[in-house]
C-alpha cells in the first residue's frame, strides 16, 4: 500500500543511456520512452533545438549551422551538456504528473563495465542536474542478465555479452556481482564505418552514417545467407564529386564487418579463458546469452557458438533487456540493493 502511494508521488525512473538509444522505464509502469541518443544543436548559439527521434529526423535536412551530435561515445559521456539535456529531456517526458512540487524521481542509469570513476561521476552529475533526487548506477551486463531473468544471485557462472553501438561488453556474474568482465570499443558503429571504408576504398564513395546501418541492417552478416542480396549505396563519388549509385553485395559487406566481428568474439574467447573453471562448468551448461542490438547482425551467435563451443542465443527482445533489467532492480530494490555499483563516495563531501 505504501508503496502504491510512493510510486503514485515519485515516480522512480531507470534509464539505459546508450551510445544509439535511450530506454527509459518507470516503476510500476514499464518502459515509457525508447528514443534515439541524437541532440539537435543550433552550432551558432549553441542552443539546443531537438533532442531524441525529432533530432534524428532532422539529421541533413538543416542549414548547415544545425548538428545533430551524439552525446555519447563508446557508451561514455562525450558532451556533458547535451547529455544532462538529453537525461533532463527525458526525466521530464517521462513524468507524466506535473505537479509543481511533485518530488524529484531516484533514478537508476546502466553504465559500461569497467568506466572510471570520472565517467561515473559525470553520469551522476548529468543525472542530479537533470533532475533526478538520488542516482544508482548498474552495470549494463548485470541489468541485461537480470532483464533476461537469469539468476544472476545465485552462486553458478553466467556470461553475457551486451554488443550495443559503442561498446561490447562481456560479463561473467555470480552471487550478484560481477566475476570479471571486459569492454571493447568494438560494436555496432565500428561496424558501420567499417562500411564506410569499405565504401571509400573501392568505390570511392562517401556515404554517410545512417546509409552504413542501413546496409548493415539489411544484408550484414556473418556467414553467407542462403540467398544472395544486394542493396544500392547512395553517396558521393570523392573524384567527381557527383552523386552516385552503387550495388552492393552481401559478401562484400561481409567482407568489410569481418575484422571487427572477430575482435568481439577474440574478447569472449579471451573472458572465457580468464574464468574460474568451477564457473565455466555452469557457463557450458547455461550457454552465452547474447544482447544489445549489434548482436541481431546475421549469424553472429551461431559464430560465437562455433569459436567457443559453449552454446549461444540472443536473449528475447535484446535491445530493451538492460532498460528492463534495471527496471526490475527499481522494483525491487530492497532484494536487489546489492547489484548495484557503490556511489556513495562519488558524492561531493557536504
Ligand atoms: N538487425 C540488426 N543487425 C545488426 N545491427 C543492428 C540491428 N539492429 C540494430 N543494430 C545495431 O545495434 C546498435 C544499437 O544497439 P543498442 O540500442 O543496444 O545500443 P546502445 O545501448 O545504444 O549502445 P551502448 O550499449 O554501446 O551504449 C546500433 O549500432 C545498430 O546499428
Ligand atoms: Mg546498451
Amino acid at each position: 500500500m505504501f508503496e502504491k502511494i510512493r510510486n503514485l508521488i515519485f515516480q522512480d525512473l531507470a534509464i539505459d543511456l546508450g551510445t544509439s538509444n535511450s530506454l527509459v522505464y518507470a516503476k510500476g509502469k514499464g518502459i515509457v520512452i525508447r528514443e534515439p541518443s541524437v541532440v539537435a544543436i543550433n552550432q551558432k548559439t549553441g542552443q539546443i533545438l531537438a533532442i531524441g527521434e525529432e533530432a534524428r529526423k532532422m539529421v541533413g535536412k538543416t542549414p548547415s549551422h544545425i548538428v545533430a551530435t551524439r552525446p555519447l561515445r563508446s557508451g561514455v559521456i562525450s558532451d556533458f551538456e547535451a547529455t544532462e539535456q538529453m537525461l533532463r529531456y527525458f526525466i521530464e517526458k517521462a513524468r507524466t504528473r506535473k505537479f509543481i512540487l511533485s518530488p524529484r524521481p531516484r533514478v537508476i542509469i546502466g553504465i559500461p563495465c569497467g568506466v572510471t570513476e570520472v565517467e561515473k561521476k559525470a553520469v551522476c552529475d548529468a543525472a542530479k542536474s537533470a533532475g533526478a533526487s538520488e542516482v544508482f548506477l548498474i552495470e549494463e551486463p548485470m541489468a541485461s542478465a537480470i532483464g533476461a531473468r537469469l539468476p544472476v544471485q545465485e552462486a553458478g557462472g553466467i556470461l553475457v555479452v551486451d554488443i550495443g553501438g559503442g561498446t561490447a561488453e562481456v560479463a561473467v556474474i555470480s552471487l550478484g556481482g560481477i566475476v570479471l568482465s571486459k569492454s571493447l570499443r568494438v560494436a555496432g558503429d565500428r561496424l558501420n564505418q567499417d562500411i564506410i571504408q569499405f565504401a571509400e576504398r573501392e568505390y570511392k564513395l562517401l556515404i554517410g552514417e545512417r546509409t552504413a546501418e542501413t546496409i548493415k541492417i539489411a544484408v550484414g552478416s556473418v556467414y553467407p545467407l542462403k540467398e544472395r542480396k544486394k542493396v544500392p549505396m547512395r553517396g558521393r563519388n570523392l573524384v567527381t564529386g557527383l552523386p552516385e549509385e552503387i550495388l552492393v553485395s552481401d559478401e562484400e559487406i561481409r567482407r568489410a564487418l569481418e575484422r571487427s566481428v572477430r575482435q568481439i568474439v577474440s574478447e569472449i574467447k579471451e573472458a572465457i579463458e580468464e574464468t574460474p573453471p568451477e564457473l565455466l562448468a555452469d557457463i557450458m551448461a547455461r550457454g552465452i546469452h547474447l544482447s544489445g542490438g549489434g548482436s541481431l547482425l546475421r549469424g553472429l551467435e551461431v559464430l560465437i557458438q562455433k569459436e567457443t563451443k559453449i552454446p549461444t542465443k540472443i536473449v528475447e527482445d535484446p535491445m530493451t533487456a538492460v532498460v528492463r533489467g534495471a527496471g526490475m532492480v527499481l522494483e525491487s530494490l530492497n532484494e536487489l540493493r546489492d547489484v548495484l555499483l557503490e556511489t556513495e563516495y562519488l558524492e561531493p563531501p557536504r
